[in-house]
């Protein structure tokens, strides 16, 4: 059995089941990572907080340990939280694959991208998910994402795959003559990522998945 095996084993096994709705992304988030041949870099903003909770939070950081573990001895991951409670759960549950790092986001970044760059790196997987989003005022998270994003920006390649969590679908709609549904306007990503969903159709990147999680290359 090859190592990348190991991990498609243990997402079938033990993470699908409990993933719920993050389940078929995230199944697309390690396929298109599956494609590189060279050794990847995940980069991820809000980091597993709660041991567990796959179906609340998805648990991405023991995900993306995992997948790193199992696939290379030099893939890597970073990722950051402002939360000095939730870095020190992470460091729990992950290896020293994981750089885990408790700061702001946007500043972090900003901080790591300077290092790629000198580094001569680029990020394979950007995957953002921190300030959580008020669904009824979703503009200050959905904000400080794309804040996220264009703090990434140097690092990020065409082929980068960027994907947000927490962003439904939102949609405005009647009810037709049988009760359907009949849109007026959407549906568009919402949630997180609707600000990055809008520049990502205003610069012509390529949406890969639009669900729970929304994903896109070509930035
Ligand atoms: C939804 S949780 C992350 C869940 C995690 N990705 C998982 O799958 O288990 C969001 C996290 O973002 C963090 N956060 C909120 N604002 C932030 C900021 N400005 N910079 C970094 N992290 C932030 C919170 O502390 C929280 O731990």
């Amino acid at each position: 059995m090859t190592r990348a095996s190991e991990f498609w084993t243990f997402f079938d096994r033990e993470a699908a089941p409990q993933l719920a709705r993050r389940e078929p992304t995230f199944r697309q988030i390690f396929q298109y990572l599956d494609q590189f041949n060279h050794p990847v870099t995940i980069v991820e903003t809000g980091c597993v907080r709660l041991a567990g909770n796959w179906a609340g939070d998805g648990q991405s950081t023991v995900l993306f340990d995992k997948y790193v573990c199992l696939r290379d001895e030099a893939s890597v991951v970073y990722t950051v939280d402002i939360d000095e409670a939730a870095t020190k759960q992470a460091r729990a549950l992950v290896s020293d694959r994981v750089k885990v790092t408790c700061a702001d986001s946007v500043t972090f970044l900003t901080e790591l991208v300077a290092k790629l760059s000198n580094e001569a790196k680029t990020v394979d997987l950007l995957y953002l998910d921190s300030f959580d989003v008020d669904w009824t005022h979703l503009y200050p998270s959905s904000i400080h994402h794309l804040k996220e994003l264009c703090a990434a920006m140097r690092v990020i390649r065409k082929d980068t795959l960027v994907a947000v969590d927490d962003c439904p679908l939102e949609a405005s709609f009647v009810p037709g003559p049988q009760g359907q549904a009949e849109f007026v306007q959407g549906p568009f990503v919402g949630g997180k990522g609707r600000l990055v969903a809008e520049f990502a159709a205003a610069c012509g990147a390529q949406p890969h998945f639009a669900a729970y999680q929304a994903g896109w290359t070509g930035f």
